[in-house]
């Protein structure tokens, strides 16, 4: 039987973010430039973004550049914004009722491509099926440190006193605000660490790590990880009991 077959339809994660990992390692094993690993990489995206959808994901997040990827060779930054800006394409929302989002330092971005992605958040802000988030020039602690500017301005102003700053109020001002945290978090490519993402949101999400390198991810890679998911307690610092009698 496949995991896609396995898989509990009713225990869906609403959320699940994903680490792609490995493009450049992919494209070396086939003898290739690390580039077509990054090229097969966004049509990985596009499959999963329509497997996401078919399976009743509410929200994909995808990290796509990282704070830390503005320090690649110039030539690769050069290419994988070229990638993005081409595949940015609306139709393929549309046509999967998907609404497209992103997180981000976008500011740091070449203009062209931050009017692309205003557009296309802007086009598909109707559609309710499905949100797929892009990380782009995304990093956790630049998000932190973001919220904890934006929090100190607003009790400098007297519009919120500081003692009133909570865990909710941090996370209604995190790029993030708008979508619930992550039940399951993947990472493809075979490393065993977050690499800067979604860490005050992933502080009870459920990690799933796999060798798999991204231009070989696919559906039942993915059912895979959310079988694991479905099989595991989440207890939240409960005990296995307490758990048990909550769900009488
Ligand atoms: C992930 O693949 C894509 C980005 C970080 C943009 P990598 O490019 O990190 O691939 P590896 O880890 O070198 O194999
Ligand atoms: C994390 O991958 C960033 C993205 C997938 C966009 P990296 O390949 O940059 O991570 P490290 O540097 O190996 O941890
Ligand atoms: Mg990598």
């Amino acid at each position: 039987m496949t995991y896609q077959e396995q898989l509990d339809k009713d225990r869906i994660p609403q959320h699940v973010a994903i680490i792609m990992d490995g493009n450049g390692r992919w494209a070396r094993q086939q003898g290739k430039p690390r580039t077509e690993g990054h090229i097969k990489g966004v049509q990985v995206v596009r499959k999963i973004m329509e497997n996401a959808v078919e399976l009743g994901i509410k929200y994909l997040t995808l990290y796509t550049f990282s704070t830390e990827n503005w320090n690649r060779p110039e030539s690769e930054v050069t290419a994988l914004m070229g990638l993005l800006f081409k595949n940015i394409e609306e139709e393929v929302f549309t046509r999967n009722q998907v609404r497209f989002r992103v997180i981000g330092d976008i500011g740091r971005l070449p203009v062209e491509i931050q009017k692309k992605l205003n557009d296309c958040m802007e086009h598909t802000k109707q559609y309710d099926r499905s949100c797929m988030v892009l990380a782009l020039s995304y990093s956790s602690r630049w998000e932190i440190a973001r919220t904890a500017r934006i929090l100190a301005e607003k009790a400098v102003k007297g519009e919120i006193a500081a003692d009133s700053i909570d865990e909710k109020m941090f996370s209604d001002n995190l790029n993030t605000s708008f979508m619930p945290d992550p039940e399951l978090l993947i990472r493809t490519g075979g490393e065993i660490r977050l690499s800067n993402y979604l860490l005050w949101q992933s502080a009870y999400t459920e990690l799933y790590f796999c060798d798999t390198f991204w231009p070989d991810f696919n559906m039942e890679e993915l059912c895979r990880a959310i079988y694991t998911y479905q099989q595991r307690e989440r207890r939240f610092g409960l005990t296995s009991d307490q758990v048990s009698e909550q769900k009488k």
